[in-house]
Order: C-alpha cells, then structure tokens, then sequence
C-alpha cells in the first residue's frame, strides 16, 4: 500500500473530466486500497483519483465517524440514477482545499450504481453524509469542486487563501530541502 500525493488547489489537473475506467482489474483494485489508505491518512470521508492527479472515475468513501468501524466503499463509474426532488444543506470541506469549509446545498437522497473493487455492478441508495459525500467526490470527476456550488465573492476569498498557503507551502519545502 502507497500514500499518494493530493493535489492542494487552485491546479489545473482539478479541473479536468476523468475518463471511465474499462474494467476494474488487479491494478485498479490496488491504486483503489492506496487511495482509501491516502484518504485514512489525510484523514478525509472521501477522495476522487483526479485529487492524486489520475483522471479515472474512480472514488473511495468512508463516513464512519471516529470510534466506529469503519465501512469502506470503492466505486468506479458511479452514476446517479436517481436524485430526491428534496435538498438539504451540508457543511463541506476538501482535502484539496485544506481548511476552507462553506454549506453546499445538494439532492438529500441519491441512487448511484457503481462498479466495484471486484468489478461486480453495484446500487446503493445513500441519504445523509454518505450522500453528500459521493455526490462531492462525484463532482470531482467533472472537475468540479465545491466551491463552485458557492458565490464568486466566497470562491474568489477561498482561492486566494489557498493560493497563499500553497506559496508558504512551497517555500516550506524548498527550505527543508536547503537544509538537509
Ligand atoms: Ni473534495
């Protein structure tokens, strides 16, 4: 298992569509386990293969809050196939954007199929924070994020701060590197 690198926005590889994946074989079972061993560590509810920088539709979710077991799921080519006509507000954040968190308002209830770790079709209906989630991580495959479901003033403020921290960061790193 391998910890991939997340992409920190505003980069032009989070905006960009993924492309479905054919079939779900040993390889993409194994970058699915290093995505869901990256998000764990991150640690994140979810994670899309565009936000380390492969451009696949492939997500991994866990909504089990801390203490509870958790309850993984590895999807490729999820599709909604249903949506409530109900929507609801749901604080989100991203670990592509780190530390910023706006309310999205989203389908309460979703029906997704999905192919699975074992390249099996899939169902599921989701309601709450596991919807929320796939819907976000979903979006990702797009190239959306979900600052773009805000206002272009909030948007504009997030992206600002972000490109700041990634300028901090990137001086960080180039330190550290100075000194070893
Ligand atoms: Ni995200």
């Amino acid at each position: 298992m391998a910890l991939l690198e997340i992409i920190v926005a505003p980069d032009p590889r989070l905006k960009k569509k993924a492309v479905a994946v054919e079939r779900v074989d040993a390889s993409i079972a194994n970058f699915m386990d290093d995505m869901l061993a990256t998000m764990y560590d991150a640690p994140g509810v979810g994670l899309a293969a565009p936000q380390v920088g492969v451009l696949k539709r492939i997500i991994v979710v866990d909504p089990a809050r801390d203490g509870a077991p958790p309850s993984p799921l590895k999807m490729a080519n999820p599709e909604i196939v249903w949506k409530s006509d109900e929507t609801k507000q749901h604080e989100e954040g991203c670990l592509s954007l780190p530390e910023e968190y706006d309310q999205v308002t989203r389908p309460d209830k979703i029906k997704v199929r999905y192919v699975d770790e074992h390249n099996e079709i899939r169902t599921i209906y989701a309601d709450g924070l596991l919807s929320v989630i796939i819907q976000h991580e979903m979006d990702h495959l797009e190239g959306t994020l979900f600052v773009d479901h805000i206002s272009n003033l909030k948007r504009s403020m997030i992206m600002r701060r972000l490109t700041k921290y990634k300028k901090l960061e990137q001086a960080a790193k180039r330190h550290a590197l100075e000194t070893v």
